[in-house]
């Protein structure tokens, strides 16, 4: 299928379900003419609608059968349960297609709710999630707590918007606290070594980067196989037990992001998109936030620390029929090396459980000698 055709499809397929779910289609102006969700193209059969892969779809009709495990990992975050919660399982493993567990049943007309309150209440956006309610519970709140809290004392001058900074004034105070654009521009290369830890364990972690944006990531797995990914300034693969395969467009713009030698590259590459939008602190820290929309159902979010000038965090939103989806990076103990700033620890959060790993820079090397074929997919090696 051809992009034009993918997205074409995905037209048709959101407005029947449109139509099929809100209970008042013509009287209720809505965003019927919103670019369309994307495709999360994995290849294959990911990108056809969840309901021609899946046995039984009743309500997510048109997710992107990619998609489908980040929405379940939403809902099952939302109200803080696992899987089996809601999908029936034996020793055989768990029937995910089954509609024996109420739960599952209870989900299906939530999620049915849920799209018919943003339909009609919201214009279509996805104001009210899973979360909204749920806040991490099977059980959401109806009665108010007594004794009351105390009612926030607003004793501080009364809050106009607050006068934000130029986004190139911030965006140059993040250069000079890296080092300057002059150190900046003598980093051509980097090998990072170091550790990835999470609630399974420790694995070592080897990243190559050629600037501007060539990347290659490895993890040995504790059963001594290599799980890698790279991009080689055109091309994203993924590698490892399972062989090597090719990424979709959207899988590629998600380790695009990480491959810049400094996120301040990806920031200037984002141009006009990229604005200061307000201020908000990070574990502690007053930092001015920078968002930019690359596309329709993209939000990036950088928080720039007022202080130091340095990159705090990074928030990436990626819009599904259920709501945004959040990937958070915490960027921490930045150390000079060759003249230039660089977090030697970062964390990284997705909603995934166990979706939480830190890594730990154990030693770097600038401007060495990497060879291009370090950076395009293992079986075009010969
Ligand atoms: C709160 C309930 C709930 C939780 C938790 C949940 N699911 Fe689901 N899941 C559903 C519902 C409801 C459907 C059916 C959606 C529909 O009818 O469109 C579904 C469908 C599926 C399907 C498609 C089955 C088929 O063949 O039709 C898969 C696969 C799936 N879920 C996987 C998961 C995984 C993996 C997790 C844990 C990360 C998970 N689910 C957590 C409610 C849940
Ligand atoms: C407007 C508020 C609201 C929203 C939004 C909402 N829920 Fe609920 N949900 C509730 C309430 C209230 C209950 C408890 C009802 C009861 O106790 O009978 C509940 C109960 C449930 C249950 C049953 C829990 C159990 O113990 O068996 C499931 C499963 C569920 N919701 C899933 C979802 C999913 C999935 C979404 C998002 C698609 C969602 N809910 C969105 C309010 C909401």
């Amino acid at each position: 299928m051809s992009r034009f055709e993918v997205r074409s499809l995905a037209v048709i397929v959101l407005i029947s379900f449109t139509v099929l779910y809100s209970t008042n289609v013509l009287a209720q102006p809505s965003q019927r003419d919103r670019p369309p969700m994307r495709q999360d193209d994995r290849g294959g059969s990911s990108d056809r609608p969840v309901e021609e892969v899946k046995k039984n779809i009743q309500v997510l009709k048109g997710l992107p059968a990619s998609q489908l495990t980040t929405v379940m990992n939403l809902i099952g975050g939302s109200l803080g349960v696992e899987c089996k919660f809601c999908h029936y399982a034996d020793e055989a493993g768990i029937h995910f297609e089954s509609d024996s567990v109420f739960a599952k049943r209870t989900a299906r007309e939530m999620i049915r709710m849920t799209n018919d309150l943003n339909e009609k209440f919201f214009h279509g956006r996805h104001e009210v999630t899973c979360y909204t309610c749920h806040r991490g519970s099977t059980e959401p709140k109806a009665l108010l707590p007594l004794p009351l809290a105390a009612h926030e004392q607003h004793e501080e001058e009364p809050k106009g918007e607050p006068i934000l900074p130029k986004t190139e004034t911030v965006l140059t105070q993040y250069e000079k606290a890296l080092g300057g654009a002059d150190a900046l521009n003598k980093i051509t290369s980097r090998v990072t070594k170091g550790t990835s830890v999470n609630a399974r364990g420790e694995v070592p972690v080897e990243i190559l980067q050629k600037g501007p944006d060539k990347f290659t990531s490895s993890m040995t797995m504790r059963n001594g196989a290599t799980s890698s990914r790279g991009f080689d300034g055109k091309n994203g693969w993924m590698s490892g037990d399972r062989g090597t395969r090719m990424l979709s467009e959207n899988e590629r713009t998600r380790l695009e992001r990480d491959a810049a030698l400094f996120p301040l590259d990806r920031l200037r590459k984002l141009g006009d998109a990229a604005k200061v939008r307000g201020i908000d602190t990070v574990n502690g820290k007053r930092a001015y936030v920078i968002v930019a929309r690359p596309d329709e159902h993209t939000r990036e979010r950088y928080y720039i620390d007022s202080t130091t000038g340095l990159l705090l965090r990074r928030v990436v939103l990626t819009e599904t029929m259920l709501g945004f989806v959040p990937e958070q990076v915490d960027y921490d103990d930045y150390r000079t090396v060759d003249g230039v700033k660089v977090p030697f620890a970062t964390t990284s959060s997705f909603i995934e459980q166990e979706g939480t790993s830190i890594r730990r820079i154990t030693s770097i090397e600038q401007n060495v000698a990497i060879d291009d074929s370090k950076f395009s997919a293992p079986e075009e090696k010969k």
